[in-house]
């Protein structure tokens, strides 16, 4: 039997902080094994009583938390370290509230990453029906030439299933913007391999309304209502 505070299960849940969790109990929003609790103290059993939240409602007392990272090079976005991969993103933000990012940049990318409490958000930019757009910047090793970008424009096919065409402005001999509606696993660097340029770096500057600027590498800031707003429009 594994007893806890009914307030400390629903914030291990990240369903709520243990200050928001206790006023959804006082709220009667919560039952355990089909009865409302109310009382405070209540205890539950890890593994055998059924916990029940009225989601809809517990947007009401959930206090929404969107930031935007600079998110450096070595960091996953993961919400937990493990032996190969120490560095979370979710170290880097200290906001009192439990977080995860909104879809994923490889190790090795850096650069604008999401992060929220708020599950809407995630299907919003990264369900593939919502065609978000997302710009990288990408360095190659060599200057890249005008008809591998166009091979980049038409679409490549990536383990014989084909990928949606592209945006892409040439910054430099070797640098290049590139907008994506879709969101493989590891896209970018794939179709520019395909196409014979692997990528030297890369960072995603922009997703929807929402652009990178001049923020530092570790850096974050609190989203604004409007651009939370223009993200989820
Ligand atoms: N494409 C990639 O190859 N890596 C990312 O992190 C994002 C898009």
């Amino acid at each position: 039997m594994t007893l806890v505070r009914l307030n400390k299960y629903l914030s291990e849940q990240g369903i709520a902080s243990r200050r928001e969790a206790d006023k959804l109990i006082a709220a009667g929003l919560v039952k355990v094994n089909g009865k409302v609790m109310t009382e405070m103290g209540t205890k539950v059993d890890k593994e055998v009583d059924k916990v029940e939240v009225d989601e809809e409602q517990v947007k009401k007392y959930k206090k929404l938390v969107y930031i935007a990272l600079n998110k450096p090079k070595g960091y996953v976005c993961s919400t937990k370290p493990t032996r190969e991969d120490p560095d979370i993103v979710t170290d880097l933000v200290d906001v009192g509230e439990r977080i995860y990012p909104v879809g994923r940049l490889d190790k090795e990318t850096s650069g604008l990453l999401l992060l929220t409490n708020d599950g809407t958000l995630v299907n919003q930019i990264i369900h593939p029906s919502s065609e978000s757009e997302k710009e990288y910047e990408v360095t190659f090793h060599k200057p890249i030439p005008e008809g591998a970008l166009d091979k980049l424009r038409a679409g490549v096919k990536l383990a014989g299933e084909s990928t949606l065409p592209t945006k892409v402005k040439k910054v430099g001999p070797a640098k290049i913007h590139i907008i994506l509606k879709e969101g493989k696993n590891r896209q970018v660097r794939r179709i520019c391999q395909k196409v014979g340029y692997p990528v030297n770096t890369l960072k995603r500057i922009r997703i929807k309304n929402l652009y990178l600027g001049e923020l530092p590498i570790g850096r974050w800031w609190n989203l604004t209502e409007s651009e939370v707003k223009g993200l989820k429009s």
